[in-house]
């Protein structure tokens, strides 16, 4: 069984030398993206949920105004204060965190001199948003511990300027608005052109089965900022202000321009299907989705496709590669009384076909961020 809340909360405030009593708690969950994959970043439409996988931070306020993080996945901890450029911080790990302090300092004057102890659940790299999840609860744990109210789209916003600030990855801000944003049970249709949430009921039946590859994402960061920077070229080319605005004639010979058009339409598809109770679309939808990642995108690699089927062949109702591809996860629909064993099947046809080690996870919609008292939630999972 994982670890309670509780036990996860002691470990986060004994990484800063404190008890349970001493600090405050944060959560914030990663993410997993059903469908509606590179369209953030031109205005479109996506459908993440957050998922039970997530980043808890212990929070203690202390005299100076550094910052010091410590983590139960690293052994060195980082002291930064905010005259450091986040992107040049050692160790590397914790540049999000700088990221997110000079942020908050520089846009919402909240400078806070706090010791930070992270435990996290989201696996590293892997597609799920650990990074998202670790942006958007230290800004909570930060924003809580300067008595700032800061949270909700403000809190997505300078989430996802401190991974470009930090990292260099120009990402939309899907990963940040699943983390804040989140409902138990339900996946966000989310407008990245208006920044609306809508929540969609995920049916009871249905099971999210998400499975790593085995291979870590691979030229994410590069290939990324190509593919923006060819859809925004072709945005130019068609004079309209992102592809959120382009007609499906006007980008018919344009790959890269046809996939962000064509996935926009195949999300709202999707969420009108799930909202029919139309299960019987969903899987075609799903498909349409990773062939065109595969094609016309070409973010997939040949272990995705493989995944791809083999979870297919072992009974999925669809299944795609989910976050910005090149490794990474992929994502599959199942009937929810054969989540595990679907997932196990096709584990063992990818593991024989590919010679790689995948990991399989069922996830459940989660709750977004938001302040934790470890002392009264039992939050056993
Ligand atoms: C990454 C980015 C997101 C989004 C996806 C692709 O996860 O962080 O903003 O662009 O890739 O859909």
């Amino acid at each position: 069984m994982p670890p309670s809340l509780r036990s996860r909360a002691q470990t986060a405030a004994s990484l800063i030398d404190a008890s349970l009593d001493d600090c405050g708690f944060v959560r914030a969950p990663g993410r997993v993206n059903l469908i509606g994959e590179h369209t953030d970043y031109q205005d479109g439409f996506c459908l993440p949920m957050a998922i039970d996988l997530d980043v808890i931070v212990a929070w203690r306020t202390h005299p100076d105004d550094d910052v010091v993080v410590a983590s139960s996945a690293h052994t060195d901890r980082a002291t930064f204060d905010r005259s450091v450029p986040p992107s040049t911080l050692e160790p590397a790990w914790a540049r999000p965190a700088a990221g997110m302090a000079a942020e908050l300092a520089d846009d919402h004057d909240i400078r806070v001199g706090v010791a930070l102890g992270v435990d996290s659940t989201v696996p590293i790299g892997a597609g799920l948003s650990s990074s998202a999840a670790f942006e958007v609860a230290v800004g909570l744990a930060l924003a809580t511990a300067a008595g700032s109210a800061l949270t909700g789209d403000a809190l997505a916003l300078a989430a996802q300027r401190a991974e470009h600030r930090s990292t260099g990855m120009p990402c939309g801000v899907m990963d940040q608005m699943a983390s804040v944003h989140g409902q138990a049970g339900h996946a966000l249709l989310l407008d990245c052109r208006t920044l609306g949430v809508a929540p969609v009921r995920i049916p009871d039946d249905l099971a999210v089965v998400v499975v790593h590859c085995g291979i870590p994402r691979t030229l994410v960061g590069t290939e990324y900022a190509e593919r923006r920077a060819g859809v925004e070229a072709a945005a130019a080319r068609l004079g309209v202000p992102t592809l959120r605005d382009a007609q499906p004639e006007a980008v018919a010979n344009d790959p890269l321009a046809r996939h962000v058009v064509s996935e926009n339409r195949r999300t709202l598809m999707f969420v009108a299907a799930l909202r029919r109770g139309r299960v019987d679309e969903l899987g075609p939808l799903m498909l349409a989705s990773h062939a065109s990642l595969r094609d016309d995108y070409e973010v997939s690699t040949p272990a995705l496709d493989v995944l791809v089927d083999s979870l297919m062949e072992a009974g999925a109702i669809g299944a795609r590669l989910t976050g910005a591809g090149f490794g990474g996860c992929v994502v599959a629909l199942t009937p929810a009384s054969r989540a595990e064993q679907i997932a196990d099947v096709a584990c063992d046809h990818y593991r024989s076909r590919t010679n790689q080690v995948p990991t399989p996870f069922v996830v459940a919609a989660a709750d977004g961020a938001r302040r934790l008292d470890p002392t009264i939630e039992s939050g056993d999972r």
